[in-house]
């Protein structure tokens, strides 16, 4: 039958006595849960440079929120970098790296990435959360076996849900209940062990020489996340895995250029097997537009600070340890902590965000973590060192923290 155009078209418009629902109108209810169990999020503008100070939502404070361990974030070396690097090869990328987003700048970082780690080859990627997600899939399918330590970043356990293997999850740093796991992994095709070398929101390390073992005996493929430990760790400043020695036994270690490095973008080093795999595999690698150049160029430079400002990270880690210590002594709860991330573990969230007032009231900037970034009942004020902070400012802080928490 002809299709009429003069026919009187059904009147679609909702009326006042049925409304149609409104498709999103089940986010308020959520929202409002949130906001009942103290977990809705503020979405803070910070305006400047990221330094010892932040400006945040127009009020200044000391800035114990950032993962700027060096102070290389607000580095002015590190714009002159970016700005050489954009204006010799542009600013945008362009394409993914494997059209023609990959350039000189990208090159020559992977080079010092790889020279840093000392490994056969490194693999730039957008972002650290990019470069876990793709290269966990890359590595296992279905039917292989993921052994995960419970407190690893949510990239990690991402990047385990993308690839469709078995996933197992083990008791933060339990090398025992490990081994119970890839023991009974069965007749999975390939097993791997991911976790964090530094644990983000505790403080913790984990037990290297003891994943490398196991991973040895089980004939397991071992990925290790530096996120944190980039820059602060070893005395190239490479990481954990050179701090322990542990090179030899870890196969796969993915890092960040985000943190201590104060630029952007994620990393995978290893032998130049695994990196020539992952060109092929690692489908963020593959699908997404390259970083800008400029960025390239800026973390280039801050690899170069790494070798010609070495006291920033003994200053840093020797400040972490006696400020630990402090908070130790007045009686807080820092968990097992040993590096520059020191939590304070209040337990509800609720608690969590009234300690981060208070603290703000104070003059600093101490965020309150709360789940989904730790399981329930660990809510806690992260404190993140940096370079920057002076030993009286750190210990300011210990007297305000010691106020309210206790
Ligand atoms: C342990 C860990 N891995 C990976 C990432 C992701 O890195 P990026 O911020 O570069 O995406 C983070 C970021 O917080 C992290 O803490």
């Amino acid at each position: 039958m002809p299709c009429r155009i003069d026919a009187a078209a059904p009147d679609r418009t909702p009326s006042a006595a049925s409304p149609l629902p409104e498709p999103l109108a089940w986010i308020d209810g959520e929202i409002d849960a949130l906001r009942a169990a103290g977990l809705e999020r503020p979405a803070r503008v910070r305006a400047g440079r990221q330094a010892g100070e932040v400006s945040l939502d127009g009020r200044t404070l000391l800035n114990f929120g950032a993962n700027n361990y060096l102070g290389y974030a607000g580095d002015v070396r590190l714009t002159k970098a970016a700005s050489k690097g954009s204006c010799a090869e542009g600013f945008g990328a362009g394409a993914s790296p494997l059209v023609s987003g990959h350039s000189l700048a990208h090159q020559q970082l992977e080079r010092v990435i790889a020279a840093l780690l000392d490994v056969e080859a490194a693999l730039v990627f957008p972002s650290g959360f990019a470069a876990n997600t793709a290269t966990i899939a890359a590595l296992v399918g279905p039917d292989d076996f993921i052994a995960s330590d419970e407190r690893n970043h949510a990239s990690i356990i991402d990047g385990c849900r993308l690839s469709r293997a078995r996933v197992g999850i083990y008791p933060h740093r339990d090398l025992a209940a490990l081994e119970a796991l890839l023991a009974g992994a069965g007749t999975a095709r390939r097993r791997l062990i991911v976790s964090d070398t530094l644990f983000s929101m505790d403080g913790t390390i984990a037990p290297l020489a003891g994943l490398s073992d196991l991973a040895r005996k089980h004939a397991a493929m071992l990925l290790v996340d530096e996120a944190h430990a980039t820059g602060v760790f070893g005395q190239r400043g490479s990481g954990l895995v050179e701090e322990t020695a542990t090179a030899d036994g870890v196969h796969v270690r993915v890092g960040t250029l985000s943190k201590a490095l104060g630029a952007s973008g994620g990393f995978v080093a290893g032998n130049a097997k695994l990196i020539h795999w992952l060109r092929h595999t690692a489908r963020a690698w593959i699908f997404s537009t390259a970083h800008p150049p400029g960025v390239a160029a800026a973390a280039t430079r801050a690899i170069g600070l790494l070798a010609e400002e070495p006291d920033r990270r003994r200053d840093l880690l020797a400040r972490a340890a006696d400020f630990r210590i402090t908070l130790q002594r007045r009686g807080l709860d820092s968990g097992d902590a040993e590096s520059q991330i020191v939590p304070v573990l209040v337990g509800a969230p609720q608690a969590a965000v009234a300690l981060a007032d208070h603290l703000a009231e104070e003059g600093f900037f101490v965020p309150a973590i709360r789940p989904p970034s730790v399981p329930h009942g660990r809510s806690l004020v992260r404190v993140s060192l940096s370079w920057l902070h002076e030993p009286h400012d750190l210990h300011r802080l210990a007297e305000a923290l010691a106020r309210h928490a206790t």
